[in-house]
């Protein structure tokens, strides 16, 4: 509960986008976070001699310094309640399909993937699209709708405020900034990837050398179709794309190499099918069309270049050209997982 306070504190600080805060805690987290206190500190501090000096009221300076100084404290803390909380939130109500460690789980016929290392905002994004019924919403994604069941469990009740009134779309804002995915978001993505699981798609290949080496011009092809410009080199473990670029309009895009080699290839058929992809038609998604965009794309003005960055759109666009069929959909996957799990 604490965290959430703190959270909203922390909102309030430094405007709607939590980045620059989330910043802060990833700094505090770390072996450094002495050193880059101290540093912080040092850079502060010639600078405040140099007002003083220059007939600065003293005790503005001191207070100055004490409020720096228990600002950091309150973030240092902050970033344990953080933790804590999105360690809560994960056990009671993700582990249970996904594994304790976020490493995925089979459960007689039933698979759920590994999740733990995604990046944060991609989490968030998702978490925010299977509530507001932008995935697993379709009729025919069964396993999308597993999710669009359990995320609603998070905060508020869709569409209702905490007292159970219904919400207009302008009285969302509050309730959109979502506390509850953002927490568990950042912890799961502090969650070491599992590179060891089997490689459960070989029975469907002829040749896994000769698919290997398919995959890996399918997904290295120059020019618009390859995989390569978003979800990054294989040298870099695929690790995505935390950034939109505007000039070549290029998303912010999913690291590949938490995933399973089987989740990949039912994610790129769900995307050729359309089933995962633009927003179901329902009155929620409707009604929330417009905020769960500005979440996403983070820029609503239809005018903006980002507009036409819909992740999920580009992705159901590629996987139906530059995937021609199913080979080369096991194939592309067979070399991701080669590279990403290679000790199958
Ligand atoms: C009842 C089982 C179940 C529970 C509980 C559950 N999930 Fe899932 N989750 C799934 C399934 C199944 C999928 C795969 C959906 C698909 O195939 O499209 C999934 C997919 C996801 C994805 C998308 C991964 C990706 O790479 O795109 C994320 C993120 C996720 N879950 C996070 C969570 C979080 C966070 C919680 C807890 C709040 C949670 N899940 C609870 C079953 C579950
Ligand atoms: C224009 C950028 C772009 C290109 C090119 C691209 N992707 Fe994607 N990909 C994305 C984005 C963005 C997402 C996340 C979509 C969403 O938000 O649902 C994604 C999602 C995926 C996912 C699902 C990830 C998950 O965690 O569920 C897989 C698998 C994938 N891409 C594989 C591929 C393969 C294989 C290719 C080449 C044939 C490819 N992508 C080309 C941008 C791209």
């Amino acid at each position: 509960m604490k965290g959430k306070i703190r959270f909203k504190m922390s909102k309030m600080l430094h405007g709607k986008d939590c980045e620059i805060i989330h910043n802060l805690f990833v700094l505090h987290k770390n072996w450094y976070s002495t050193l880059g206190y101290l540093l912080n500190f040092s850079l502060v501090m010639p600078v405040l001699r140099i007002k003083q000096s220059i007939g600065a009221n003293k005790s503005l300076v001191i207070k100055f310094c004490i409020l720096f100084v228990f600002y950091e404290a309150l973030a240092w803390a902050d970033g344990n309640d953080i933790k804590r909380e999105g360690a809560q939130i994960f056990a009671s109500s993700c582990a249970i399909c996904h594994g304790s460690s976020g490493e995925g789980k089979v459960i007689g016929s039933r698979r759920f993937p590994a999740i733990a290392g995604l990046q944060r905002w991609y989490i968030q994004d998702q978490l925010i699209k299977f509530k507001y019924d932008g995935r697993g919403a379709n009729p025919n994604d069964q396993e999308g709708l597993m999710m669009h069941a359990m995320v609603r469990f998070l905060k508020t009740k869709i569409g209702r405020n905490k007292n159970s009134q219904l919400l207009e779309e302008s009285d969302v804002d509050e309730d959109f900034s979502e506390p509850d995915i953002w927490l568990v978001a950042e912890y799961i993505s502090n969650l070491k990837e599992d590179s060891t699981h089997k490689f459960t798609i070989a029975d469907k290949l002829d040749n896994i050398e000769e698919s290997v080496a398919r995959g890996e011009r399918i997904y290295n092809a120059a020019g618009v179709q390859g995989c390569v410009r978003c979800h990054g080199a294989p040298s870099e473990k695929f690790k995505g794309r935390n950034r939109e670029d505007l000039n070549q309009l290029l998303p912010r895009a999913p690291k590949l190499s938490p995933l399973d080699d089987w989740y990949m290839l039912n994610q790129l058929e769900k995307f050729r099918r359309g089933t995962r992809g633009a927003a179901a038609g329902t009155m929620t998604a409707k009604r929330f069309l417009n905020k769960v965009r500005s979440k996403i794309l983070r820029h609503p003005n239809e005018n903006h270049p980002a507009d036409k960055l819909d992740g999920a759109a580009l992705m159901q666009a590629m996987s139906q050209t530059a995937l021609k069929d199913e080979k080369d959909m096991l194939d592309v996957v067979s070399y991701i997982y080669s590279i990403t799990h290679p000790e199958k």
